[in-house]
């Protein structure tokens, strides 16, 4: 981006900036109660030592956007485990829940977000969460259109070399926060590719039930590889830019869907993957696989021309914040309404001084609230007077000076 470009995008973003004003959480992992009041247009810096709740406090966070959180976890497992609890609160049932007062970049002003589990009806934790916006039962595809969050964890450090899912889902994410339609599709998506799998390992021979399920996943498929597709010609520029030490990356996208796509129009591509599921019935039925939009692969190259899935732990750090600053560069330069939270864990950790500090400035002018944790305060000193600090102890949040 030009400099000119580049200086009108900050001073839109210093003005129009998301954040979260209000925290409480309820029974939340190693919070039985936990209240935290923040501005929501500054950084936010969690320190303390480890084990001492830092990490949950941003699952907390994550758990505003739609989805399973940051640590993609089982609600069971976020809930307040009973050994922690006193006696009073183990006679209660399992029940977490996310309080939020968020400040939206657009029209929309503040907001509230409500979300939790209740016990279902064997005092277990429930499987499906509850949201409510400004109090109304709202479901994940609302809360898409007023919140995404966007993170960079240690569990993302094999994120590049790793299994297929998290990166899919990391993908899926950066689409999101772009085009909040994505969650209704890829939830429509999933539910039929489930439906469908099971049926016909089943042995189920309905071939217009089938076929009614293959539509659904060539329209919602066709539907979110464009999505895809069109978030990385969005991100491309910003990408090949370089930026505070930070290395320049290439992605692409590797899938059925988004491929056929570059060369054919959407129809009849929605044409060619019907077929292609109808004719891999039987191979499905087997135990075989067929490729669709929930196994596209997300490739990225080092500017040195390293994939990066070969790089250093180090460099697959800096590619991935490259990935999400880039993101949040052309969403802050794109859109007025709408920005992601980022939540930075332990990410400052790989970095060197030179890079962090050019991290943090960078993040300072974009339109989301950053979060960062650490086990030591030292590192953030040159956001020292720009941040706000908080001490984690043991479950106890304190604010804190640098
Ligand atoms: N469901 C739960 N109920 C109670 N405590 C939990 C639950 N899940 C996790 N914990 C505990 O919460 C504590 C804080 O975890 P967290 O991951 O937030 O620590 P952290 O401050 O990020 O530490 P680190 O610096 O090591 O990453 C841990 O001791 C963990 O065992
Ligand atoms: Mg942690």
């Amino acid at each position: 981006m030009r400099l000119e470009a580049m200086e009108k995008t900050e001073q839109n973003s210093r003005s129009k900036k998301a954040g979260v004003r209000k925290l409480k959480l309820t029974n939340f992992r190693c919070y039985a109660m936990a209240n935290m009041d923040l501005d929501p247009e500054a950084p936010v810096v969690l320190f303390g030592a480890n084990g001492a709740g830092k990490t949950n406090v941003l699952e907390a966070i994550s758990f505003l956007a739609p989805g399973k959180g940051l640590r993609h976890a089982r609600f069971a497992d976020v809930a307040r485990h009973s050994s922690f609890m006193d006696e009073k609160i183990t006679s209660m049932p399992l029940k977490w829940a996310v309080w939020a007062e968020v400040k939206t970049a657009g029209d929309m002003g503040d907001i509230t977000i409500g979300t939790g589990c209740e016990p279902n009806a064997l005092g277990e934790t429930g499987t499906r969460r509850a949201v409510l916006i400004n109090g109304e039962s709202s479901s994940q595809n609302e809360l898409a259109e007023v919140f995404s969050a966007v993170w960079v964890t240690p569990a993302m450090d094999r994120l590049f070399g790793g299994e297929l899912a998290p990166r899919r889902r990391f993908l899926d994410r950066l689409v999101q926060a772009y085009d909040p339609a994505h969650t209704g599709r890829t939830n429509a998506y999933a539910n039929a590719y489930k439906q469908w799998g099971k049926l016909l390992r089943e042995g189920c021979r309905d071939t217009a039930w089938l076929a009614s399920l293959e539509n659904t996943m060539a329209e919602y498929g066709v539907a979110i590889a464009a999505a895809r597709n069109d978030l990385l010609n969005r991100l491309g520029p910003y990408l090949h830019e370089s930026w505070g030490g930070f290395p320049k990356a290439d992605i692409a996208l590797d899938g059925f869907l988004e491929n056929k796509l570059l060369a054919m129009p959407a129809l009849a591509v929605e044409d060619a993957f019907k077929e292609k599921l109808m004719a891999s019935r039987f191979v499905y039925a087997d135990g075989g696989t067929v490729a669709g939009a929930h196994n596209t692969d997300l490739v990225v190259h080092h500017e040195n021309g390293m994939e990066a899935a070969l790089c250093s732990t180090g460099q697959q750090k800096a590619l991935l914040i490259a990935i999400v600053i880039a993101h949040a560069r052309a969403m802050a330069s794109e859109r007025e309404d709408a920005a992601p939270l980022m939540l930075f864990d332990e990410a400052a950790a790989h970095l060197d001084k030179a890079r962090r500090e050019a991290l943090f400035e960078i993040l300072l002018s974009l339109k989301g609230q950053s979060w960062f944790t650490g086990t030591d305060s030292t590192a953030f000193a040159s956001m020292d007077g720009k941040a706000q600090f908080f001490n984690i102890d043991n479950a106890e949040i304190s604010s804190a000076v640098a």
